[in-house]
């Protein structure tokens, strides 16, 4: 079953501030609103190689797991059914698109998103694609994400592609952008969290990936952090991938994280 019944979903076109958001923060909870549950600050990446693979995973990850991202990969592979069947069995579903192209065809793209019943959908944060795509989802239950900098950019690929910004000054000035556009979140990495939280303040949603559990490999991680400390940090929602999707008892790998969380907002 979802966890958030539709009349409580303010759609982002509406939400200028999080008000009546139920995806607020433990922190922000004490103006009234509430937190979010343990269950749904987990958002496992179902970084499958096939449908069939993906599906395994979910059913193999069954009731302890209610959040999953599917990626463009997946997507690619014929992965949007299995959104629809993933948000038919109660599941919130974060699609990461990236979506950027001229506002018309942003705005189009995403009001046929937001007709998949999904949770989070991602976007380029150039103001010209977060206006269209905020109009897009104009009466949905959707939150757009905005992503700032992909995280391959470094300094020197920002200067190659004609920016006059380094990846610090841009991930500040187009969160402050994704803010004043009125997008509800922003993907970040988990370095980058305790400081776009202060920029950004407590009404917008933070998605990280990038977390290892505490003595975890970190395979081609580079920024890593533990499930604890981002959330500690100020993180709604974490991404986490292959800890789960790779483990010998995925069950068990995602219930250890869920329990870090736990004791994280305790
Ligand atoms: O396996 P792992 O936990 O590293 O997976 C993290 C997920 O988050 C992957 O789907 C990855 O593509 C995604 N992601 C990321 N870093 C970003 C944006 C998205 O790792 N900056």
């Amino acid at each position: 079953m979802a966890r958030w019944a539709l009349d409580d979903i303010v759609h982002v076109g509406r939400v200028a501030s999080r008000a009546f958001c139920p995806l607020q923060t433990a922190s922000t909870d004490v103006t009234g609103m509430r937190p979010i549950p343990v269950s749904d600050r987990l958002i496992v990446a179902l970084d499958a190689a096939s449908i069939a693979e993906a599906k395994a995973l979910v059913d193999r990850l069954g009731a302890s797991v209610s959040f999953y991202k599917v990626g463009l990969e997946l997507t690619c592979a014929g992965g949007l059914p299995l959104v629809e069947e993933l948000v038919a069995k109660g599941k919130h579903v974060f699609l990461d698109l990236k979506l950027h192209d001229i506002p018309n065809t942003v705005e189009r793209a995403t009001s046929k998103v937001a007709r998949l019943g999904v949770r989070f959908l991602t976007i380029h944060a150039y103001p010209q694609t977060m206006a269209a795509a905020r109009r897009g989802a104009e009466g949905a239950s959707l939150y757009l994400l905005a992503v700032t900098v992909l995280t391959s950019c470094d300094d020197a690929d920002l200067a190659a592609a004609g920016y006059a910004f380094g990846t610090k000054a841009l991930v500040s000035r187009r969160a402050a952008q994704a803010k004043a556009e009125g997008i509800a979140g922003i993907v970040l990495s988990p370095e980058e969290v305790s400081d776009v939280r202060v920029e950004v303040g407590p009404q917008m949603i933070l998605v990280v990936p990038g977390i290892r559990q505490s003595g975890g490999a970190a395979g081609d991680q580079k920024r890593v952090m533990s499930a604890r400390d981002t959330i500690r940090a100020g993180a709604d929602h974490l991404v986490v991938g292959r800890p789960i999707t790779r483990a010998p008892d995925p069950e068990a790998a995602a219930e250890a994280i869920l329990a870090e969380i736990a004791a994280a907002q305790a």
